[in-house]
């Protein structure tokens, strides 16, 4: 059993509270790898940012448990040596049960995900409650993300099945039968590279694809529902237009990418959004990086000649995003 504050963690409770108070959102940024690491810590050092470093269930059993409980530890001491103590949160990423939830908190995460959304909303309320009495009654208060509403796939029509949205009417109910410390809530976000069907959007005329708007009228009933709770926004990647570009120019195939306009996002963190979840553009940035390099250096097989080049582009990226999108750089 080891507790977030042996390893230099914080939980998520006054970020928050912070980061709602200053309208700008926490990034929440998935790793799996000491590059991914490496770069959202100089990056979040260097704009002075707080950060959730976000683990899935899929990183947990790619990295080993016990590596990335001493990688989290790592990233506070490295923080440090680099001149500036930020805090860091250790959050599981959409947790699937109550058991997953309990062994990352006994192996020292600082926040965790319970992901019922699927579940029909009495068995998502138990759940979710279940996860929050365990994490809250440690001797270190561990905080919990829940979820009301689904994350829309490619194949569903987001624009016109609103019924994928949280429901305002119940996000107060839920709150109050589980004691869940933030949530994460479905306005027309999802998960990947292409969060919208190009049926779903317009072109510009470079032929780009241009996705339609979140659904800000949901988020605005939800914060009258909810006033001062924190909100938190998956699928938040933007895939940028240039990596896509990169990838496709060295052999890679990602037709239809699209993602979340960075200003929605900038006008989201001004609310009460206050984390917002990135994975897709790391991989993204990573692959444009390493096929460039590749291609250009058809002999080179030291892995730190492409990996190198692939953490300043994720540096550079993630220094972008505190700074121009969430604007959580400064607040550290
Ligand atoms: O929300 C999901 C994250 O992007 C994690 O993805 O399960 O492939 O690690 P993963
Ligand atoms: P993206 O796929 O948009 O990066 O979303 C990541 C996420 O929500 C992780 O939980
Ligand atoms: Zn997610």
């Amino acid at each position: 059993m080891t507790s977030y504050k042996e390893l230099g963690l914080v939980n998520t409770k006054d970020m928050f509270a912070k980061a709602i108070k200053g309208g700008y959102a926490i990034p929440a940024y998935n790793f799996n790898n000491m590059e991914q690491l490496q770069a959202i810590i100089q990056a979040c050092v260097e704009t002075k940012s707080p950060v959730i470093l976000q683990v899935s269930a899929g990183a947990r059993k790619y990295a080993n448990k016990n590596l990335l409980k001493n990688m989290a530890r790592g990233a506070v001491e490295y923080a440090h040596e680099l001149g500036y103590d930020i805090p860091v949160v250790l959050h599981l990423d959409h947790g699937s049960s109550f058991e997953l939830c309990k062994d990352c908190i006994e192996s020292g995460f600082s926040s965790v995900m319970i992901d019922g959304s699927a579940l029909p909303y009495d068995e998502n309320v138990a759940l979710t409650k279940q996860v929050c009495d365990f994490a809250h009654s440690q001797k270190d208060y561990v905080t919990v993300e829940g979820e009301l509403g689904v994350l829309a796939g490619v194949e569903d029509d987001v624009v016109a099945e609103s019924s994928h949205y949280t429901k305002p009417e119940e996000v107060q109910d839920f709150v109050s039968k589980t004691g869940v410390d933030s949530l994460a809530i479905s306005i027309g976000t999802s998960h990947g590279r292409c969060k919208f069907t190009p049926e779903q959007c317009t072109r510009n005329a470079d032929g780009v694809l241009i996705p339609p708007p979140l659904a800000f009228d949901v988020l605005e009933e939800i914060e009258k529902k909810l006033p001062g709770f924190p909100i938190v926004l998956h699928g938040s990647s933007s895939v940028p237009v240039e990596y896509v570009k990169i990838i496709e120019q060295y052999g890679g195939k990602i037709p239809d990418s699209v993602g979340i306009p960075e200003d929605q996002l900038r006008k989201a963190a001004k609310s009460a959004v206050c984390k917002i979840n990135i994975d897709s553009d790391g991989r993204l940035a990573m692959t444009a990086a390493v096929r460039k390099v590749l291609a250009e250096n058809p002999g080179e097989f030291d892995p730190r000649k492409y990996l190198g080049p692939a953490r300043d582009e994720l540096k550079k990226m993630y220094m972008h995003k505190n700074i121009e999108v969430l604007g959580s750089a400064g607040k550290a």
